[in-house]
This record gives C-alpha cells, sequence and structure tokens, in this order.
C-alpha cells in the first residue's frame, strides 16, 4: 500500500492523496474529531479530503500497522496533537512538556503535587499561550491511570503521546530493602506505568496510532549497590517497553524507552545529598566525584534528555520501537 501526498495546485482547505491499495481500506481517523473521512478507498484512487485542522490521518490494514501521513510540513511540529506527561511539574516532566508545548501540543500535566503542578502549568501557558492542563493525581491508586486517560480525552479529544516520566527513587542497599519500600516504588515505577501505557493504548488503538516514551534507567545495566528496587523497577520498564512494542505495533502504536544519565533535577539532587552524607564526604566533591566516570565528564539537564523524548514522538522515528535510547553521556555499559 503506498500513500502519497500531493501538494502543487491544491487548495489550502484540501488534502489530496494519491492511494494506492492492495486491499479496501478507509481514513480511520484524524487528530481532530469531526474529521473523519468514512468513504473507503479502493485500488489506485486520488482523494481530496477536506481538513479543518488535522495532524495526521491513518490508514489502517488488517493484519498489519497502520500507514499515516504526516500534515505537518514541519515534522517536528506537533500543532494538533495530544501529549500526556506524568510527573509534570518539575525535573524532566515539566523539561518535556515545555519541549512539546513550545512545537505546537496540546499537553496534559499529571503530577500529584497540585501546587507545584498548578504554578508549571501556568508557566507554560504564558509561554505564547501553549494549551495545557493540569491533572492532579496520584498514579498509584487504583484506577488512576484510565482516570487520567479519560480526564486527557475529555479536555482534549484525543492522545497521540503519551510520556510515562513519573518515578519514584529509593536509595537502599540489598539487605536494608524493606517490604514497604519496595511496594511504594514499584506502585509507581511499574504498576502505574503499565496501566498508563495500557489506557493510553487503548485510546490510540482506535484512533489508528500513537506514540509511548516510558522513562528508564541506565542503572538497569549497571552493577549498583545502592539502587536496588529502584533499579529493579527500571528493569521492569525495559521489559514492559518490549512487550508493549511487539503488541502494539499492528495498531501503528510505537514503544520506546529512554534511559537519562545523571540529570540536575530535584530527585537527583535528594539522591546526591543523602549519598554524601551518608560516605560523610561534602556535596560538592560527591558530584564531581560522580562525573569523572561519565565520557563527557558532566551531567546532563533535564532540558537535553527532553529532546531525546521529543524525537521519539517525530515523524522522523516512525519507525523505531522497541528501543531504548540511553542519553547518559555514555556512562553506561551494556
Ligand atoms: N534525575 C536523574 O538523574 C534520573 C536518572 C535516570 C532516570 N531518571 C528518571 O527520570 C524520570 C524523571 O525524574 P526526575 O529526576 O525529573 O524526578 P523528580 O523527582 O525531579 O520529578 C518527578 C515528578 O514526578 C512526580 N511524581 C512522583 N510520584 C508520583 C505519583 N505517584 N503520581 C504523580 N506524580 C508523581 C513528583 O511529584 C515530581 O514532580 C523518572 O522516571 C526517573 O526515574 C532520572
Amino acid at each position: 500500500m503506498l500513500v502519497t501526498r500531493h501538494l502543487d495546485g491544491v487548495p489550502a482547505s484540501l488534502v489530496r492523496l494519491s492511494v494506492q491499495l492492495g486491499v479496501d481500506a478507509c481514513v480511520s481517523s484524524c487528530n481532530t474529531s469531526g474529521n473523519l473521512y468514512p468513504d473507503p478507498t479502493t485500488v489506485n484512487k486520488i482523494v481530496d479530503i477536506r481538513l479543518v485542522s488535522c495532524a495526521r490521518i491513518c490508514f489502517p490494514r488488517s493484519g498489519f500497522s497502520s500507514i499515516c501521513i504526516d500534515m505537518n510540513s514541519d515534522s517536528s511540529s506537533f500543532k494538533g496533537q495530544t501529549v500526556l506527561v506524568t510527573g509534570a511539574a518539575q525535573g524532566l516532566g515539566k523539561a518535556s512538556s515545555f519541549a512539546f508545548g513550545r512545537r505546537g501540543a496540546r499537553v496534559a500535566m499529571v503530577d500529584l503535587n497540585e501546587l507545584l503542578l498548578n504554578e508549571t502549568v501556568a508557566e507554560l501557558r504564558n509561554q505564547g499561550g501553549v494549551e495545557c492542563t493540569g491533572i492532579v493525581a496520584n498514579i498509584a491508586e487504583a484506577g488512576a491511570p484510565q482516570a487520567i486517560v479519560e480526564s486527557t480525552m475529555k479536555h482534549f479529544g484525543s492522545l497521540n503521546v503519551l510520556v510515562n516520566n513519573a518515578a519514584v527513587s529509593s536509595v537502599e542497599a540489598l539487605l536494608d530493602v524493606t517490604e514497604s519500600e519496595w511496594d511504594k516504588v514499584f506502585a509507581v515505577n511499574v504498576k502505574a506505568l503499565f496501566f498508563l501505557l495500557q489506557a493510553a493504548a487503548r485510546v490510540m488503538k482506535t484512533a489508528g496510532g500513537g506514540r509511548i516514551i516510558n522513562v528508564s534507567s541506565p542503572g538497569t545495566r549497571m552493577t549498583l549497590t545502592n539502587y536496588t528496587s529502584y533499579a529493579t523497577s527500571k528493569a521492569a520498564v525495559d521489559y514492559i517497553t518490549r512487550t508493549a512494542a511487539a503488541n502494539l505495533g499492528p495498531y501503528g502504536i510505537t514503544v520506546n524507552a529512554i534511559a537519562p544519565g545523571r540529570m540536575d533535577t530535584p530527585m537527583q539532587r535528594i539522591t546526591e545529598e543523602s549519598n554524601a552524607a551518608a560516605m560523610g564526604v561534602d556535596l560538592k566533591s560527591y558530584i564531581q566525584s560522580r562525573t569523572v566516570d561519565i565520557p563527557m565528564r558532566r551531567r546532563t539537564d533535564p532540558e537535553e534528555v527532553a529532546e531525546g523524548i521529543v524525537w521519539l514522538a517525530t515523524q522522523a522515528a516512525s519507525y523505531v520501537t522497541a528501543n531504548r535510547l540511553n542519553i547518559s553521556g555514555g556512562l553506561e555499559i551494556d
């Protein structure tokens, strides 16, 4: 099946596509509701579709993944797309929300820290009128993932990209891990992440495609003594990414993970302060000791990592799935 977009001599209100189909298919989804084109298209047909605004048109094919055409000439624009980001009040979630918002996306931002979330949403909205909304929720609570996706759909009417970012860290040696700490880490980092992915994927399947990016950690492939439950939970995130990619590929949904290196965020600062105190060293020399083993010889910041998340959601990455993108300055070893 081949779908080509024609630009020459086509009125601005129309999208003209040549559709060469081996089987009957129909344009099933558009990112703006009310723009559906339900008529079947047949072999070697040129179709004109009238669109008000639409980011992507998808042609589902039974037994195969959808073929999608991006309507934006700028492939890094997210105009007309909805992005859901968890843990959006600060750190990487905030940077990702801003990176998508700057590129025209509507952003649904989730966090349990209501005060900080409201501040962050207001800050983003002030950046040239980005369309964004805050959803205050503890993603680990029963039913929260489904409610978050429903709330996003109610507010924006679509969901194209999920950034599964919220997580909690825990610094403890294997012999000190408690059952309650283990449960807390897994409830947020694994269970909530999985059910958010599942709820979002159901919506994306109906829409004919989507992008899911899970945030992992280089720690899963390192030999660490102090991050037992945290690194184990992120290893589960890597596996969820692979099995989700295998299950959801036929529906045009890509699923990838990113593994940020040592990022300067509130989470990292808390960890560094507690590690430095436990070792009896001052914070500055502790941080220095944690850059000498990074090939790039510096920590990263959330804005640098957010660019990788955005890339995985662009048209340029349309055939990238089941992958993990390490944005770690070369820190990790495979
Ligand atoms: N900071 C690093 O160096 C580093 C390194 C590797 C991976 N990561 C990963 O990057 C992601 C972001 O980390 P960060 O450093 O920005 O963290 P952060 O702690 O600075 O921010 C996380 C945000 O998630 C929110 N959150 C936590 N639990 C929640 C819950 N149950 N429900 C809703 N919101 C919740 C917090 O309120 C906070 O706003 C995480 O998945 C983390 O594991 C971070």
